[in-house]
């Protein structure tokens, strides 16, 4: 087991960083932005609630000064409004050096649960808002990221994202379809992106927080407690985002983080590929590889003609 000991060692490198984080009003976000804030970083975060996140970015700014922590509305689902924080951000400080997309929810109905409609009786359509917010929240930030981390000067810096997955982004188990299906998506954007490190100059990590204290475990929390379920502090995963955001060896990485203890759990499991595929198996994959890495991408197929025969089935 790789054990990484969290150190506040490295995170005098935050001085002076310009840092985007989505999510920061509350919970797990709230407390990087001050962690941010006390080691130095300038920080535009963006939620959707305003409350909470207005006085954070307040009393923040009393604290660690002026323009230190600024607040900006958006949704994460809502192009628009979240391209406007970014283009803020750098209008407000030049550059964008790391990007931290924590917004997300968990799912407030079960997605088995088989919601008939009450006048026909027919099966109703399930929420996707967890889902979306989720996955093409974190898809929609990445993006933005990439387009501000190469408008942004000094290019020999390589800019940071530092994604926020889940144990439920590498383990099945009960409940929580939506938020389990859209945090293996996580998985699956660092496990792309991470070939493009190189063309987009720029790191890419993870961290996997298990039952971490916060608003979204609230129905857990007595029951948790009771049996001493493991935890962590949004303090202290916190403290991991920061720290893998300016880990100089870490690229590709994944931290899972339970009661506080951090083990990089992305690279073991390539690592062992060979045991969960087979050898003849992954020989036969490695040659599909060199197949793309030959042609430099993977090709795209031409939109089938039915989406341009029925646009709105094109919108879905
Ligand atoms: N709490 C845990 O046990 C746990 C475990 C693993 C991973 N995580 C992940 O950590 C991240 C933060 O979770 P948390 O526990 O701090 O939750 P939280 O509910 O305390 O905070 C989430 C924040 O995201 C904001 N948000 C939600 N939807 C948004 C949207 N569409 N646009 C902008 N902002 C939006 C909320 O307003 C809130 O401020 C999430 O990605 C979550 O999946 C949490």
């Amino acid at each position: 087991m790789t054990s990484i000991a969290i150190s506040a060692d490295d995170f005098g490198l935050l001085q002076g960083k310009v840092a985007l984080v989505t999510g920061g009003g509350n919970g797990i976000g709230s407390a990087l932005v001050e962690l941010l804030a006390s080691k130095g970083s300038k920080v535009v975060f963006v939620d959707l609630e305003e409350k909470q996140s207005s006085a954070l970015a307040q009393r923040l700014s009393v604290k660690y000064g002026k323009g230190s922590v600024n607040f900006i509305r958006a949704n994460v689902l809502d192009w628009q409004s979240l391209r406007a924080s970014f283009e803020y951000a750098f209008e407000l400080f030049g550059t964008i050096d790391l990007v931290i997309p924590v917004a997300g929810i968990l799912e407030t109905r079960d997605f088995l649960e088989m919601e008939l409609d009450p006048v026909t009786g027919l099966l109703q359509e399930p929420s996707y808002l967890s889902f979306d917010i989720n996955i093409k929240g974190v898809m929609n930030t990445v993006k933005l990221a990439l387009h501000y981390f190469s408008k942004s000067p000094k290019k020999d810096v390589k800019r940071r994202l530092t994604l926020v997955d889940s144990t439920s982004g590498y383990f099945g188990g009960l409940g929580q379809l939506s938020y389990k299906a859209s945090k293996h998506g996580v998985t699956g954007v660092l496990r792309t992106l991470v070939n493009y490190t190189e063309q987009y100059g720029f790191v890419i990590n993870a961290i996997a927080p298990s039952y971490t204290e916060t608003y979204m475990m609230g129905p857990l929390k007595e029951t948790w407690a009771q049996q001493g379920g493991p935890k962590n502090t949004p303090e202290q995963v916190a403290a991991a985002i920061a720290q893998i955001s300016v880990d100089p060896q870490a690229q590709g990485q994944c931290w899972l983080i339970v009661n506080g203890k951090l083990t990089e759990i992305e690279k073991k499991i390539q690592s062992l590929a060979p045991v969960w595929c087979g050898e003849e198996n992954l020989a036969q994959l490695g040659k599909g590889k060199q197949i793309l890495d030959f042609i430099g991408n993977y090709p795209l197929p031409k939109k089938r003609e039915v989406f341009n025969d029925h646009e709105n089935d094109a919108k879905l």
